[in-house]
């Protein structure tokens, strides 16, 4: 038996986590494994009730759990609080910390019934299977944040960003044990011809990499990663990089596979690990049973494989979303001519029905 918290949030959070739970009570009739699932408030709609992005119930109960499912948090109606009380930085910054995650996978894989959903051409990202791995509590994020008046009168803001070693070794072995499970290779993102962060980050990693020498590390700045990433993706295997470049990097990363919507997350480092699809919680779309649950749906394997250790169920999971999309069957977002649209809760329920069936 496995407890796991559920935050659900804002905006499309509570749709894309019903969705999931509906699969997640699949896995449990197809792999006769037990889940308790224990609902909490976090984010805005956590603010309004109680005036805390991140109670204390709340951090209690993710603690006491066996993983974390998180939908998303944030909305124009929380984005002028102040700055403690803010979604974003008040609870999901704080929730990472809590639980020690510093590692952040972002797989990109692109099934072969959406190659032609993407914008770019399907030669350049059919097959496409690359993973970023994100530091995810520390850098820019987490250093010092203020503002001051210059003696001329202007306002100067100041975010610091800064790395220790230790923080980037612990993240580069993730992404080290990673590359030897896949294709043997490492490449280090960052941008060291300016900053002094980076420099570090190289010297770091070019160091570990010597008790890794069946994995092969290469190097590349951040702006001509962007550029190849949209160039030729398949040249990459595992990304490391830390905190602000794997956000922007896996966001586009995400488009190549066809959409946001597709692309999970699991965040591990700690004893209890957090899962999260890597998009927002997309206030445009809210409340319409029309987002897309696959990368929620596709976070819940993450869970199984890396919280569970269930790769099996993990890997049946994926392979049901793979088959709803064979068939035909696309949210809005990753709706092409000639396919089979359909809302939230129906992509999620023919994915636990495939998922039985299995
Ligand atoms: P977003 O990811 O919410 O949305 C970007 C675009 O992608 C929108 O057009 C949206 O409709 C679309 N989209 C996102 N998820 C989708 C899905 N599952 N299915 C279909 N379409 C989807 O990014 P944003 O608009 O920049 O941010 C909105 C809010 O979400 C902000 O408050 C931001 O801070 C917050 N945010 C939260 C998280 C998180 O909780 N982990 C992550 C990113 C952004
Ligand atoms: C993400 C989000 C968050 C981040 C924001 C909402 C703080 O963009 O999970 O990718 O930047 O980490
Ligand atoms: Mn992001």
């Amino acid at each position: 038996m496995y407890t796991i918290t559920l935050l659900p949030g804002d905006g499309i959070g509570p749709e894309i986590v019903a969705g999931a739970v509906q699969v997640l009570k699949a896995v449990q009739e197809r792999a006769g494994v037990q889940f308790v699932t224990r609902e909490a408030l976090f984010g805005g709609c956590a603010y309004d009730a109680t005036g805390d992005p991140f109670p204390e119930e709340t951090q209690k109960l993710c603690l006491e759990g066996d993983a974390v499912l998180l939908g998303a948090v944030g909305g124009p109606q929380w984005d002028n609080l102040a700055v403690e009380k803010r979604p974003e930085i008040g609870a999901l910054l704080p929730l990472r910390k809590l639980l020690g995650a510093f590692a952040n996978l972002r797989p990109s894989t692109v099934f072969s019934a959406l190659a032609d959903a993407s914008t770019l051409k399907r030669e350049v990202v059919d097959g496409l299977d690359i993973m970023v791995v994100r530091e995810l509590t520390g850098g820019i994020y987490f250093g010092a944040k203020y503002r001051e008046t210059l003696p001329d009168g202007n306002v100067k803001a100041v975010d610091v960003m800064e790395y220790s070693t230790g923080e980037i070794e612990r993240v580069a072995r993730v992404a080290f044990d990673l590359a030897r499970k896949r294709n043997g290779k490492v490449t280090l993102v960052d941008k060291a011809n300016v900053l002094e962060s980076s420099r570090l980050w190289r010297e770091v990693v070019t160091s570990l990499a010597g008790e890794y020498p069946d994995v092969e590390l290469n190097h590349i700045l951040v702006d001509n990663c962007a550029m190849q990433l949209v160039r030729n993706p398949k040249q990459f295997d595992v990304m490391l990089t830390e905190n602000m470049f794997g956000d922007i990097l896996s966001d586009l990363a995400s488009q190549l596979t066809g959409s946001i919507g597709m692309l999970p997350s699991a965040s591990l480092g700690g004893k209890i690990g957090l899962y999260e699809p890597i998009h927002g919680s997309a206030p445009d779309i809210a409340g319409q049973n029309q987002a897309n649950p696959i990368a929620t749906i596709l976070s819940v394997a993450m869970m199984l494989r890396y919280s569970f250790d269930m790769p099996e169920t993990a890997g049946l999971v994926e392979q049901a979303v793979a088959g709803v999309l064979n068939e035909g069957y696309r949210t809005a977002d990753i709706m092409q001519p000639g396919m089979k649209q359909v809302g939230t809760r129906e992509m999620a329920e023919l994915i636990g029905v495939r998922l039985k069936l299995s």
